[in-house]
């Protein structure tokens, strides 16, 4: 492939996204970690005649394996907020200004945007990362694809404990079907659960927590969208319709960004 034009490049703790700005389209690229040498080889061949902006985590370590010195780099929350601000105007009729932006990536950052301003508010180490780790302690299963695709088939309530599961025929004060506990119902179980079940629930778990924050985050700040982005919603039904019937159920209208994971790479093309 011949890069043109631009060419971002979000280097994270798990997976390196490239985003290439061509005269009319955007080409999206990713790539695990573990290939970050390959990479190197791959942009030194394909972008040393187009400008080249790095950020994440990682970006000085691929710059780095890199012969080129004129790389740019651009901060990793302002990359992402500004990839995220652009794909919302390409995919949005009415372009929302203000908004919390949850990166679900091997861990989750949140930013509040409001107009031309951001500024990080936290995040948590429960992401994407966590799907990966919790999975494999819990059932060897470590490829990413096989378990998400096992995980959509799984059952969370041999695994958790709903607010109905507490109340036991009594009406509960919210709604029964609501998570008390995240692998709260193994309490007491006679048999251990299989490991498709035990699957849903990590994601489970991971979708309940980032939602609950972002929730809390947009309602702190008067804000009624939360926009999700990061590698963890790739082919991951389960994790966008938890976080997306979590985050309505509480009032905050949730947008599950259509390649939301190449937000920081777009946002480091942007800036060169
Ligand atoms: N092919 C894949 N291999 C591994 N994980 C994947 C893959 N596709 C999606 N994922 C999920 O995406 C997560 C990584 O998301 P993302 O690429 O947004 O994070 P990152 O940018 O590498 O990390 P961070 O921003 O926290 O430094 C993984 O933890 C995993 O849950
Ligand atoms: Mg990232």
């Amino acid at each position: 492939m011949s890069i043109r034009e631009k060419v971002g490049v979000d280097v994270g703790g798990t997976l390196i996204k490239a985003a290439i700005h061509t005269e009319n389209d955007w080409i999206y690229q990713s790539f695990p970690i573990s290939q970050i040498d390959d990479v190197a080889g791959w942009l030194t061949k394909h972008s040393d005649h187009r400008s080249l902006c790095l950020t994440g985590g990682k970006a000085s370590l691929l710059q780095s394996k890199m012969s080129r010195s004129d790389i740019y780099f651009a901060p990793e929350f302002l990359a992402s907020c500004n990839g995220a601000r652009y794909l919302l105007t390409m995919q949005q009729t009415n372009t929302l200004t203000d908004f919390i932006l949850t990166n679900v990536g091997t861990g989750t950052s949140m930013n509040l945007i409001k107009g031309e301003t951001q500024q990080w508010i936290g995040g948590t180490g429960v992401g994407g990362g966590t799907i990966m780790g919790l999975s494999r302690l819990l059932t060897g299963i470590h490829d990413y694809d096989r378990l998400v695709k096992l995980a959509a088939s799984g059952r969370r309530d041999t695994v958790d404990l709903t607010v109905a599961n507490i109340y036991e025929g009594e009406t509960p004060p919210i709604p029964g079907d609501l998570t008390a506990s995240n692998f709260g119902g193994l309490m007491g179980q006679p048999s251990t659960p299989s490991s498709v079940d035990q699957l849903a629930s990590v994601i489970g778990l991971v979708a309940e927590t980032v939602a609950s924050l972002s929730v809390f985050a947009a309602k702190n700040a008067h804000v009624d969208h939360a926009v999700y982005i990061g590698s963890s919603f790739v082919d991951n039904s389960q994790l966008s319709k938890i976080v997306e019937s979590y985050s309505n159920y509480c009032g905050i209208t949730p947008i599950i960004l259509h390649h939301g994971q190449f937000c920081g790479a777009i946002g480091a093309a942007l800036e060169v």
